[in-house]
């Protein structure tokens, strides 16, 4: 196009394309209004959505506009179309799986990282990024009580960081041949194996797929009565494996079971690692912020033998998914494992971090900034008394259970998460009972008012209280219950 043709052309395209800055403005104020009175409320909306499969696919047009609605249009349908098929994380009475719980602070952070929009792959892409990813990554390690030596570095969830972990034991172990050469004609192919409980979360057999270790070489460790991990089982198929000609390569011990928040015995798992040189890495993806109160220090007991270590503040810290601390005792192995160097990401600047060799993605979001703005607005001691408030808050419910004589605790409950069942008059075999208790947690999810979700616990079809979202009160676990109880009473 001539010059002449463009020069007349460019100020009609950027007026009409964007939003001005005074629109821009205007559009911000409303959103926020809209964000305000969703958290006013949000007890409105049923826990859980109750569109049916297809539902919203089918209010989306199958082509997209060919001409740009107006943002009135947009939000009229963000409203109309996206609303119902929301299921509300940030409700107070959300007790299903683990939380995912935001705070005000943590959102006005991720609106401010979202109109920097920068990419914290290199120092130089955004040295703020890197500095206070390290910085706050230090913060949050003496908060939690981990090694003073270690290292972090921000991933987007604690599946991510338990791939990077087992990429490290198999470059680790190999002398990070296989980065060199695959494992096409090594000898090594099809023989490591990783050990993990029979409770750990289903991202560690899906980690050892990725990294081509294979999931038949997954040892899954029998659990004791309190389902943490077994140490003397460990220790027999490690040596069984060993005597079979295998390499075992990592043991992966989790703080804090999705199930039934159970905690695998650090120390003796560390020792059994450190004797047979296995890299131990530590998934703590919602307890670890338990570890924040001194009196749940206990949780990372024999932490430091550990190899690599990671919990989530995306979970229970009041951060924004996606944020998953991970730690490194040897950041090197890490960066060996993950470094590459081509040309048009080569810098001058030296002693410095480009975490973009610290794990499987190049481009990296500002995710330091939204920890950082979190822990500065509730200090370590408001996010203590938080955390606190729904240890006690789950304690008390699982009192609730105990008293009543028409359900049982299923396992214990350290922390915030309480399996239970019904089971009417004692004299149902399981069974009957796994029927009936499938039956009273849809009863209770259908009402809409909770959202609680299951798991199996030695066989038994167990119900999950999980108490960890941001604006859960006393009234909300009170209300729980008594829906619960409500609700198996018609069972009988
Ligand atoms: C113990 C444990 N590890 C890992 C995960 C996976 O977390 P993410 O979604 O961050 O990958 C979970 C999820 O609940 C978990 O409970």
């Amino acid at each position: 196009m001539p010059l002449e043709a463009m020069q007349r052309q460019e100020p009609i395209v950027s007026e009409s394309l964007h939003m001005s800055p005074d629109e821009f403005r205007a559009h911000a104020h409303r959103v926020v209004d809209w964000m305000c009175d969703y958290f006013a409320n949000v007890e409105q909306y049923p826990v859980r959505s109750v569109c049916r499969p297809g539902e919203i696919a089918a209010a989306v047009p199958d082509e997209p506009p060919q001409n740009g609605d107006s943002f009135d249009a947009i939000m009229s349908d963000l409203d109309r179309v996206i609303m119902p098929g929301v299921t509300h994380w940030q409700h107070p009475s959300f007790f299903a799986y683990f939380p995912a719980n935001s705070s005000p602070p943590s959102v006005l952070a991720e609106m401010i990282t979202s109109a920097l929009a920068v990419n914290c792959m290199l120092w130089v892409t955004s040295p703020a990024g890197t500095e206070l990813e390290t910085r706050v990554l230090g913060w949050l390690a003496r908060m939690i009580g981990l090694p003073a030596s270690w290292q972090g570095v921000i991933q987007d969830t604690a599946s991510s960081a338990s791939l990077c972990a087992i990429l490290c034991a198999r470059e680790r172990f190999s002398d990070f041949a296989v980065n060199e050469r695959g494992f096409a004609g090594g000898d090594k192919a099809g023989r490591m194996t990783v050990y993990t409980s029979d409770q750990a979360h289903s991202s560690i057999e899906k980690g050892a797929k990725i990294a081509g270790i294979g999931r038949e070489n997954v040892r899954v460790v029998p659990t004791d009565q309190n389902y943490a991990m077994d140490v003397d089982a460990l220790r027999e198929m490690i040596e069984a494996d060993r005597h079979k000609g295998m390499s075992p390569i990592a043991v992966v011990a989790t703080v804090g079971t999705t199930s039934s928040t159970a905690i695998d015995p650090l120390r003796p798992i560390g020792e059994v690692a450190r004797q047979h040189n296995l890299w131990f890495h530590i998934d703590a993806a919602l307890a670890g912020t338990a570890a924040i109160l001194p009196e749940f220090r206990w949780l990372h007991e024999g932490v430091e033998l550990a190899d690599s270590y990671c919990f989530n503040p995306h979970k229970w810290m009041l951060t924004n998914f996606d944020c998953s601390a991970m730690y490194c005792h040897d950041a090197d192995v890490l960066k060996r494992t993950f470094s590459i160097q081509p040309e048009y990401l080569r810098t001058d600047a030296g002693g410095v971090i480009d975490y973009r060799d610290w794990g499987v993605a190049l481009g990296r979001r500002f995710r330091a900034l939204k920890l950082w703005v979190v822990i500065r607005s509730y200090g370590v001691e408001g996010i203590r008394r938080y955390i606190r408030h729904h240890i006690d808050l789950a304690q008390e419910f699982a009192g609730w259970i105990n008293e009543d004589p028409a359900f049982e605790l299923l396992a214990p409950h350290p922390l915030n998460t309480v399996c239970f069942r019904w089971i009417a008059d004692g004299s149902l075999p399981d069974d009957q009972l796994n029927a009936a208790n499938k039956k009273l947690l849809d009863a209770i999810n259908d009402t809409g008012e909770q959202f609680l979700t299951h798991t199996k616990l030695s066989g038994r079809y167990t119900i999950r209280m999980a108490v960890g979202q941001t604006r859960t009160l006393r009234r909300h676990v009170e209300a729980a219950w008594e829906n619960i109880q409500r609700l198996a009473a018609g069972l009988a």
